[in-house]
């Protein structure tokens, strides 16, 4: 008999279009998160699941799937899933990186250039009939070109914003984990201490994954360190900010402004302050959502599935501990 799985959402047919055949399945048709109830319990009758951010994948849900072999993320990042816990129970953890490293890369460089340029308030400024002659004053932003870059985690997302800060002559330094002098030889960066790159930077962009490390990463002191003048961009994952001390630290100008396409809870609520502010820059989670993003991570998402319940290696193991030949 085929293998069974469970896909928590109606992902790409680019993807999709790879199981039939090779595996039995069903797809939870909704919009909205599949229920926890029904995860559970779809979850404990197969051997693949293919999931999303939304899913939460943890000891209390891999405890009741003794049968489950693979948990296929559709997302690069992964912290939706308790992946120590996987590993302990043989169960292989994979996700889709590099299809969407541009795509990221694009909306972190949007929201530099939306933040900095105030954009998103121009075009609200403009349309509440508010613009009544051309100003030398009016609605004047922050310089793109020649400034200061700094890149917080430099795997593959943060590189390719690098290349992208290169076309616009500006000034790159990175902190990063590890040492990284390939990336200093490559992009001409520097790579520094955290706090050396909160002080120099105009603008300060965030690429690490989440983490018990980087969780509140960016909190008051961090904000504090930074210039007046200076601009956050997350892309990542929302908890890697406080975003309490965000919202002091933009609305009590210890920074110029905040470019966000993540959230600590999403979808955001809308009694969030940050949202009252004018120099937040908001977008609902997109950082891969392009066309072609997205049905590479459909394909890549299927691929690993398929490869684990096939008996192959995932081209993506984010465990290779719990790979066994
Ligand atoms: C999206 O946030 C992803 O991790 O792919
Ligand atoms: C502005 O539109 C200028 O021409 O300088």
């Amino acid at each position: 008999p085929l293998p069974k799985a469970y896909v928590t959402r109606r992902v790409q047919d680019a993807g999709l279009g790879l199981l039939p055949g090779r595996v039995e399945f069903e797809v939870w048709e909704k919009t909205v998160p599949v229920d926890r109830e029904v995860l559970l319990e779809k979850a404990s009758q197969v051997q693949g699941l293919l999931c999303t951010l939304s899913d939460r994948i943890d000891e209390e849900l891999l405890a009741r799937c003794p049968g489950l072999k693979v948990v296929s993320n559709y997302a690069v990042g992964y912290d939706n899933i308790d992946v120590e816990a996987a590993t302990r129970r043989g169960v292989l953890v994979t996700n889709t990186p590099d299809v969407l490293t541009n795509a990221t890369a694009d909306i972190a460089f949007t929201l530099i250039l939306a933040s900095a340029r105030r954009v998103v308030e121009a075009n609200e400024f403009l349309r509440s009939g508010d613009w009544v002659t051309w100003h030398p004053d009016l609605l004047l932003g922050q310089d793109v070109s020649e400034a200061v870059l700094g890149i917080v985690g430099m795997g593959k997302i943060g590189r390719a914003v690098a290349k992208r800060a290169a076309g616009f002559s500006m000034k790159i330094l990175f902190f990063n984990r590890s040492p990284r002098p390939d990336m200093e030889k490559e992009l001409g960066a520097r790579q520094v201490p955290l706090d050396e790159l909160l002080r120099e930077s105009d603008f300060v962009s965030l690429h690490c994954p989440l983490s018990a490390e980087t969780k509140g990463l960016i909190g008051e002191r961090e904000l504090r360190m930074m210039k007046k003048s200076a601009i956050l961009i997350n892309t990542s994952r929302g908890p890697v900010v406080d975003q309490k001390a965000l919202y002091r630290a933009c609305s009590e100008q210890w920074i110029w402004g905040a470019g966000l396409d993540v959230f600590e809870k999403e979808p955001v609520p809308l009694d969030e302050p940050l949202l009252s502010l004018k120099n937040v820059t908001t977008i609902p989670h997109l950082g891969s959502a392009t066309i072609r993003a997205r049905e590479g991570m459909a394909r890549k998402a299927a691929e690993n599935l398929l490869a684990a319940l096939e008996g192959r290696k995932p081209a993506d193991l984010v465990n290779p501990e719990a790979w066994k030949e």
